[in-house]
Order: C-alpha cells, then sequence, then structure tokens
C-alpha cells in the first residue's frame, strides 16, 4: 500500500475523488496552445513566413475528419475542442474517476464522436499502429516515468505525417523549487512534501533537463519545434516546454 500510494495513478485518481461535484473534472478551459497547433496545422505560409490563407481563413480551420487521441486528459476541455474542429476523438487516463465522470457527462449531454478509458501508465497503447492525425498529451506525460517507451508508443499509434503536441515543465517552473531526487541518471524526481499542491505530493515524474534533451527524446519524428510559454499571471511562476513535430 505504501508504494502504491506514492504511485502517480493512486495520487491523481484521489485528486479527482476529491474535486467537487458538477460537470467534467479538471481544466474547464481547453489548453491555449493546443487551440493554436490545431487551427495553424492547414495554414499555409509564404517565404517570408507570413500566413498564406487569403480567402481560407475559417475553413482551413475546422472539418478535420481525422482520429485524435488525447493521453491524460482529465477533464474534457481539450476532447470538446478537438471534437468541435471535425475529429473523431479518444481519450484515456490513468484515473477511474476521470473516466467515470467524463463517460456520465458525455452519456448526460448525448455527445458522440469522444471516447473514453482507463489505460495503465507506462504499457502499451491500447491501439491499432497508425490510428491517429494527431496525439496530444498536456502537463501529463511526463509522469510516465518510462518516458522512452510512451515515446515510441506514440510513434507507433501515430499516421505517417500525423502530427503531436506534448508539453513538459521547463526548469524555471515554480515548481521545480519542490523536488526530491529519484534517479539522477535517468531525471526521475518526485514532488517533495514542501511542495504547494499538497494533493499531488510524491508523484513521480520524468524530469526534462533542457530542450535539447527533448529534441533527443523526440528523435523518430520530424518537423519539431520546441517552444517556451512562461507567465508571471498566477501566485505560482508558470514555464512551460512545448514540442510539437510529425511522423
Ligand atoms: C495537470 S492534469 C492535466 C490534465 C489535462 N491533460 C489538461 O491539460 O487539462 C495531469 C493529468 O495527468 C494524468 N496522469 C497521471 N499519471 C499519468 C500518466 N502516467 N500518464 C498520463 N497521464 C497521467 C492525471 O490523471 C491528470 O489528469
Amino acid at each position: 500500500m505504501k508504494n502504491r500510494k506514492k504511485n502517480s495513478t493512486f495520487i491523481w485518481n484521489k485528486y479527482y475523488e476529491d474535486f467537487e461535484k458538477g460537470d467534467w473534472l479538471g481544466n474547464q478551459y481547453p489548453n491555449e496552445f493546443l487551440i493554436r497547433f490545431v487551427s495553424n496545422l492547414r495554414k499555409k505560409y509564404t517565404n517570408s513566413g507570413y500566413f498564406k490563407d487569403k480567402g481560407n481563413e475559417i475553413k482551413l480551420k475546422k472539418n478535420f475528419n481525422g482520429n485524435a487521441l488525447e493521453i491524460g486528459f482529465g477533464g474534457l476541455a481539450n476532447l470538446m475542442m478537438l471534437r468541435s474542429k471535425g475529429f473523431n476523438c479518444h481519450g484515456i487516463e490513468v484515473s477511474e474517476n476521470a473516466v467515470k465522470r467524463s463517460k456520465s457527462y458525455l452519456k448526460r449531454n448525448n455527445l458522440k464522436k469522444i471516447k473514453t478509458s482507463v489505460w495503465e501508465k507506462n504499457s502499451r497503447l491500447p491501439f491499432e499502429d497508425n490510428t491517429f492525425d494527431l496525439v496530444v498529451g498536456l502537463q501529463c506525460i511526463y509522469y510516465n516515468t518510462d518516458i522512452k517507451f510512451i515515446i515510441k508508443e506514440i510513434k507507433r499509434v501515430i499516421k505517417k505525417n500525423g502530427k503531436f503536441i506534448f508539453s513538459f515543465f521547463s526548469k524555471n517552473h515554480g515548481y521545480m523549487k519542490y523536488i526530491d531526487v529519484i534517479n539522477r541518471d535517468k531525471n526521475i524526481i518526485k514532488w517533495s512534501n514542501k511542495h504547494p499542491n499538497k494533493r499531488i505530493v510524491g508523484s513521480q515524474l520524468y524530469h526534462a533537463k533542457s530542450k535539447e534533451n527533448l529534441n533527443k527524446l523526440f528523435k523518430y519524428f520530424k518537423n519539431k519545434k520546441i517552444f517556451t510559454f512562461e507567465t508571471d499571471q498566477l501566485p505560482i511562476f508558470q514555464s512551460w516546454w512545448y514540442i510539437t513535430g510529425k511522423k
């Protein structure tokens, strides 16, 4: 039991158990960079890097029709946004509570084109090879401490030319003051007892040390871009590295 309690799956399931009753769990609004990424997926650019979508400004952002996977979806905000863009969506979560709440919301509102299911961390993704046009994992993918395995799995389930977006804590994020190192060689840390969010203390995660480190991890993919998002809007400084690219 002691080990189980340190496990991110147990910790996140408990986190969601205590969540306010009502609509879906977790974030109630979609991730801004996911919205931008999807909106720009089909945009063309001029040689100087400016948009080349005159006359198609709206059409290019809709009617995607492909399959999208969200790993660690938590709530339905990102999946609902992807659905509104035309994707057939599947969300997987390690938290049974998150999946239960999502299913009940989808049923209550008779929403099609979004499926959700439970998946065990560090395990095979429950999909055939070359299934998805888009794979998304925001503020969660690093909880797979066997990060190389999950990235290989992502490569397996993305179609050729399929796209992805993932986010990782950057070294400047305010949370990085509250870590205990578990395995220095493998970049595994855990949130220490001093972490301001008491509900996730003990959760282990992969800590990408640099953008070069991230780039190497995603070595199977093309057209990679790693960008930083930072804000001091909230009391705790937010600093994220996003990585996007295609197979
Ligand atoms: C900060 S929340 C982010 C939720 C959602 N992705 C979003 O952007 O709103 C972190 C999520 O990671 C999930 N999680 C925990 N362990 C995970 C793992 N090993 N792989 C993927 N997701 C995991 C949690 O259940 C939780 O929903």
